[in-house]
């Protein structure tokens, strides 16, 4: 096509593609097309906004590395990698939240009862649950992934007090599905917010919090795997988490107990001397 007008440029992006194209790309790089283009007429975008649209791109990769993944992180604020998850749970399951970049393959077998505080400050948190099919049957020999950040608001790769797995474990349940852990409070923390996705909550007048939450992913033979996360009701940052994570039915409460109802059959029964918080959670997981 040689009059490429405003007007038919779109169908001429389309026109320009081979029909000998995988089915899903055509209709993905349709799709995108249509919008962006739409979005320019729409917003009579100018040379100069689409230059800063560019420089922000180029801002993400020229900070993109193996510990910052401002491309994901500018998904995140933006809400599209919870809109993508929102999209594909399961509405029969536990909602499924975002996976975040700090979970670390390879974490260290944690014992159903077993203890993730070690000698962290901070009030101790008991949490456990069940992992049931969607009839509420116990899932038997689940294993649930679980990371969280330490009392300061950093995961262990953000900080050097902390080993590579601290705050990090690998739990498979026995035959009742249930799982439970002690561990410390964790806390409410930003997103890294000195690079190009900074500038952007910035602009919107939005701030870089997340509210505090023990992240799961919980997998089971013949189950769909359940990435997510769980929140506290009391977190002053529960209704703007600045990644959109936050479904109603991963609000979770923390009942404050005297340490003489700590139960047995944890790994620092015996040793509980200050009141805890205790949560119970159960996870549904639908199947595959
Ligand atoms: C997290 O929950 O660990 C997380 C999620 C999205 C962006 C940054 C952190
Ligand atoms: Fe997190």
């Amino acid at each position: 096509m040689r009059n490429v007008t405003k007007d038919n440029i779109t169908d001429v992006f389309k026109s320009y593609m081979s029909a000998d194209m995988a089915p899903r790309t055509r209709e993905l790089l349709e799709g995108l097309v249509e919008h962006m283009h739409a979005f320019a007429r729409e917003k009579n975008l100018t040379h100069d906004e689409w230059r800063q649209g560019i420089a922000f791109l180029e801002g993400c990769a020229a900070i993109e590395s193996e510990d910052r993944h401002e491309f994901v992180l500018a998904s995140d604020v933006l809400g599209l990698s919870s809109l993508v998850d929102m999209l594909h749970s399961d509405p029969a399951s536990t909602s499924s939240s975002v996976l975040g970049p700090f979970h670390v393959s390879g974490a260290p077998p944690l014992a159903v009862g077993g203890d993730m505080k070690r000698d962290f400050g901070g009030p101790i948190l008991l949490a456990e649950g069940v992992i049931r099919d969607t009839d509420g049957n116990p899932i038997p020999n689940a294993e649930i992934d679980i990371w969280q950040t330490a009392p300061n608001g950093l995961y262990a790769s953000q900080d050097d007090d902390q080993d590579t797995f601290s705050f990090h474990g690998l739990m498979t349940v026995g035959e009742d599905g249930r799982y439970a852990f002690t561990t410390a409070k964790p806390a409410e923390y930003t997103v890294p917010s000195d690079g190009p996705v900074g500038a952007i909550l910035n602009a919107c007048g939005r701030h870089p919090w997340r509210p505090s939450h023990l992240h799961y992913i919980v997998k089971a033979e013949g189950f769909r795997t359940l990435v997510t996360e769980v929140f506290p009701e009391d977190d002053p940052y529960l209704d703007q988490d600045t990644v959109f994570g936050v479904r109603n039915d991963l609000v979770m409460r923390y009942v404050e107990k005297a340490a003489d109802e700590f139960p047995d059959g944890m790994a620092i029964s015996g040793k509980v001397q200050e009141r805890f918080l205790h949560v119970n959670f159960d996870v549904t997981l639908a199947k595959d």
